[in-house]
């Protein structure tokens, strides 16, 4: 007989760390806490996911079993990694380690759920609102068998692991981007209730011809069936966007895209196993089953693949591509929150998934192969740098003014808040112009006094940081009744480049009517 308590108190969710090549550098055995090398993101990342689940680390220490390090040796790294975390700020309910090798057959070792199971029992644990991150596919593996949700990240051995991974495994590229994952989901499961139920409706909604808003890692998307024409010109119409200015097509991975691409050349290859999903789209030659409208009648097509379980699992549920701009009215600022969506465009939108702010914050980066040198048609959330590592250096075409330039993302004027913006050359001045003006200063407060606002980016100076809060900042000081904006630029590198390249949109003078 239980008399055990009778009141039920919620099962809470819960996030399960794999160890090495998570939230540590993989070196092998590990026998002293000075040879803990901390992977750059994991204490931010612990930090945002310990406010909303209980945290656990499952690892496996075969070294124990083989003799190279003893029960004392782990226990006391791990005494040692609890006190650094700990005083990170972020608490570990506890550590599971399996010490066996797998001629032992023991029943603790990933992919085996056991610790999952235990831990559910003792602590009360939710596991089918729970995850288990890690960079080997025996993370995934066991995140299945306790019927829980597994992310795969691309450090420690995920890169070398990545072609053995079961078709349809969410892969990121590291800790902070498997936190903004799951927070994504937590922010989803808040402020939709039942969101796979929401996610139910808007696919009927889609196929019956009809257009919504969906969150992706960048911005908020107005989406529609990529192959649904008519549907595509309520988005257009929605918009208010000119006929020239063709859509992005979301897919669920590379395979889809495929089947949309006329070509997929091997660096188109290349780009999406680096980058999908995530913040980069790929343009190239369409096949004829792409409508002329997505396309704005161009023989090539955008593709892209984000990552975010929202649009991911909308468009595994629906089957299909989502041609998608982001939902703003031509020429204005892009949602990085539902709140943020323009009253035309809810009214437009026959549904609104709302998962919270946006992780990343800028566009995706844009990048054309039509043959030849690969063209850089927009800054965006994946740096320049990293694509060129890729496939070499990148074609960047001067600026252009005429009317239908290759890309009209590239139109002078774009991503404008309504306030007047000057782009300064470098830091604030010490005091503003005549008039109520606002700063929006990269990484520290204009020293002088006087401003009516001050918008700062990044206090410690991180790009990502500046670029997730760059649209939300701007249209805090454009609702602040302000004469002008002045904008610092961020330093010109890495996500510096999508920052500067927006601002120096919504900087430019606007065209004489
Ligand atoms: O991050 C993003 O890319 C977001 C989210 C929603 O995915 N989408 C987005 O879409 O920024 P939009 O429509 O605001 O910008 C798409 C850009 C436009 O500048 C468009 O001209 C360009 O992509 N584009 C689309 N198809 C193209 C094509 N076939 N050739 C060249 N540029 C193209
Ligand atoms: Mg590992």
């Amino acid at each position: 007989m239980s008399n055990g308590p009778t009141i039920a108190t919620p099962r809470r969710p819960a996030v399960f760390l794999d160890r090495d090549g998570t939230l540590i550098e993989d070196v092998g055995p590990i026998s002293s806490p000075d040879a803990l090398r901390w992977l750059p993101d994991t204490f931010e990342a612990l930090r945002r996911l310990a406010a909303h689940y209980e945290l656990f680390i499952v690892t496996h220490q075969v070294w124990i079993s083989r003799g190279v390090l003893t029960t004392e040796d782990v226990e006391r790294v791990h005494r040692a990694l609890l006190d650094r975390l700990a005083a990170e700020g972020v608490p570990i309910r506890r550590i599971y380690t399996c010490p066996h090798t797998k001629e032992e057959g023991c029943l603790c070792r990933k992919p085996s759920p056991h610790h999952l199971f235990e831990a559910a029992r003792e602590f009360h644990l939710d596991l089918a609102r729970s995850f288990v991150v890690g960079d080997h596919p025996h993370d995934v593996e066991t995140a299945v068998r306790a019927g829980s949700r597994g992310l795969y990240v691309r450090t420690g051995h995920g890169e070398r692991h990545f072609d053995e991974l079961p078709a349809g495994t969410f892969v990121v590229p590291g800790i902070r981007e498997a936190a903004d994952w799951i927070l994504a989901i937590a922010q989803a499961e808040r402020r939709m209730g039942d969101w796979t139920a929401e996610l139910a409706r808007a696919v009927a909604r889609l196929r019956a011809g009809r257009i919504g808003v969906f969150p992706t890692e960048t911005v908020y998307g107005l989406g529609a069936r990529a192959l649904d024409p008519l549907a595509i010109a309520r988005v257009f119409e929605a918009k208010q966007r000119p006929a020239f200015d063709p859509l992005i097509v979301h897919v669920a991975g590379e395979a889809d895209a495929t089947m949309l691409a006329a070509e997929w050349p091997e660096a188109a290859h290349r780009l999406a196993r680096a980058f999908w999903p995530g913040p980069l789209t790929i343009v190239v030659s369409k096949r004829p089953e792409v409508p002329d409208i997505v396309t704005a009648g161009r023989p090539t097509v955008a593709l892209r693949c984000p990552r975010h379980p929202v649009a991911i699992e909308l468009l595994r549920a629906l089957g299909e591509p989502i041609a998608a701009p982001s939902a703003n009215l031509f020429g204005r600022t892009s949602p990085t929150h539902a709140e943020h969506l323009d009253e035309a465009i809810r009214a437009a939108a026959d549904f609104v998934l709302d998962a919270g702010p946006c992780a990343v914050g800028v566009e995706s980066t844009i990048v054309a192969l039509r043959g030849g040198r690969p063209v850089l048609l927009r800054p965006g959330g994946v740096p320049l740098e990293a694509i060129e590592a890729l496939v070499g250096p990148l074609e960047v075409p001067a600026e252009s003014s005429c009317d239908h330039p290759e890309s009209p993302g590239r139109l002078p004027r774009h991503y404008a808040p309504r306030t007047r913006l000057a782009l300064l050359n470098s830091r604030a001045a010490a005091a503003p112009p005549e008039g109520r003006w606002g700063c929006l200063a990269f990484r520290e407060p204009p020293a002088g006094g006087g401003w009516a606002m001050v918008e700062v980016l990044s206090p410690a100076g991180d790009l990502r940081e500046a670029a997730a809060n760059l649209f939300a900042a701007l249209r805090r000081l454009d609702d602040g009744g302000l004469d002008g904006i002045a904008a610092e630029p961020a330093p010109e590198v890495g996500l510096g480049r999508a920052i500067n390249d927006r601002l120096r949109r919504a900087a430019h003078p606007e065209p004489a009517a």
